[in-house]
């Protein structure tokens, strides 16, 4: 007779067996690699950056966006740090970031000496939107940094135009949400400029490391190509270096991966969104567990399930209902409170030494408290919690999930 009890309080687990690997690398991948050593053991010459494979990478992301321009960089963080740094922004003018993101996300903004101003979340949704950014604008905002946190896609129209209407540049992150659609368009097509992340854990890959700078405009791809490879006077006729920027290229042996990696990611997507869906009906008997209520009209592509919990329905508080289903064997993350305005270095304004730069910079004229009103964030993140699926997760993996949420509702509902 199996043992009834919650795995926490001794009971058997509803899944004993790990959930299924990723195994995003293949041969495909390997294969592509050995091509690379085996052509630079004949040729002699080692494969560097900006050669063939980076291109075909890059064309096959450009077809997979469906046009535009794409620029492999060396990781998300300089991805994002690319997408802002070719739109030239003035220094110590405003730049609204997102509530919820990576430091990654968000630490460009202030190494570029632009002043970061944290945008509260859309009621219920880890993703801001128009409503929470306008209060914000001011007549030194010079643009909008955009994430699509989990997958989801944030309500890009009014961005859009709240941004039209008052003359702001629009970056979108797009780290976490690798073919995520708002309206039946791909995200990273709304704004100016566009920065993914293509390390091991995202969507698809280019390795450990790595990520894209993409943007539907031909003039802003030169831009992006000059800043992030030093200010090489890439499409100008001039003798050398036209401004100062890092080296943030990718190179041939992530983008070999990269190639091989891209192939793969329509099905990626697509298994997600299985996944996610399937779990959505499998909980919808349940009273205090659901999957976060969607923007209408988006298609995400879950970089995780953001579920949403009825505390007032329960006796215990969220970490508690999530470590009992990690305990059943469900590896769930009971927090995803990554609000940039709470971190020490932003509270201690760590930028620039112990100089308090950007913020203390006398061309400054902002109000240059670190305090920002995330109310919306702190209530959502207080009432979800994010369960790691991904694309291999199928039936089987989904059942036992609502099967232990079950469990855990039942000995812990009120
Ligand atoms: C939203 C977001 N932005 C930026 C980054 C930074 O990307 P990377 O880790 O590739 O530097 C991440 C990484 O997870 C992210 O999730």
């Amino acid at each position: 007779m199996p043992d009834e009890r919650l795995a926490i309080d001794g009971g058997d687990p509803v899944r004993s067996e790990p959930m299924p690997k990723r195994r995003l690398l293949g041969v495909e991948e390997k294969e592509a690699v050995i091509k690379l050593f085996d052509e630079a053991i004949e040729s002699g010459n080692a494969f560097g950056y900006g050669g063939p494979a980076e291109a075909a990478y890059e064309a096959a992301f450009v077809e997979f966006m469906g046009g535009g321009y794409a620029k492999g960089v060396n990781s998300g963080t300089n991805a994002v740090y690319g997408a802002l740094g070719a739109l030239q922004l003035e220094p110590y003018t405003e730049v609204i970031v997102p509530p919820i993101t990576d430091p990654g996300g968000v630490m460009p903004v202030a190494l570029l000496n632009l002043i970061p101003m944290v945008a509260d979340a859309a009621p219920g949704s880890y993703n801001t939107s128009a409503e929470q950014i306008e209060p914000l604008i001011t007549d030194r905002t010079s643009a909008i940094l955009i994430a699509h946190i989990g997958g989801e896609p944030v309500d890009m129209d009014p961005v859009v135009e709240l941004a039209r209407r008052h003359g702001l540049r629009i970056v979108e992150d797009c780290a976490q949400a690798h073919g995520a659609r708002y309206k039946g368009r791909l995200v990273g097509t709304f704004g100016d400029t566009a920065a993914f992340s293509t390390m091991f854990g995202k969507h698809h890959c280019t390795g450990g490391q790595g990520g894209v700078v993409y943007t539907t405009s031909e003039a802003l791809s030169w831009e992006v190509r000059r800043f992030i490879d030093r200010g090489k006077p890439f499409g100008l006729d001039a003798p050398a270096n036209v401004r100062a920027g890092l080296n943030c290229n990718s190179d041939e042996l992530s983008a070999a991966i990269g190639l091989a990696q891209i192939r793969k990611l329509p099905q990626i997507v697509s298994n997600r969104r299985r996944a996610a869906d399937m779990f959505a009906e499998g909980v919808s008997s349940l009273r205090t567990v659901s999957r976060a209520a969607l923007l209408p009209d988006t298609e995400p592509v879950y970089w995780f399930l953001r579920v949403r919990l009825e505390l007032d329905r329960l006796s215990v508080g969220k970490e508690q209902f999530c470590a009992a289903l990690n305990a059943e064997g469900i590896p769930v993350t009971a927090s995803y409170r990554h609000i940039p305005c709470e971190a020490p270095w932003f509270r201690d304004r760590r930028v620039f030494g112990t100089s308090g730069l950007p913020w203390s910079a006398p061309q400054y004229g902002g109000d240059r408290s670190p305090d920002f009103d995330v109310s919306n964030t702190i209530a959502a993140t207080s009432e979800h919690f994010n369960v790691g699926i991904h694309e291999n997760y199928g039936q089987a993996e989904v059942d036992d999930i609502v099967a232990a949420m079950r469990k855990c509702e039942q000995a812990y509902a009120r």
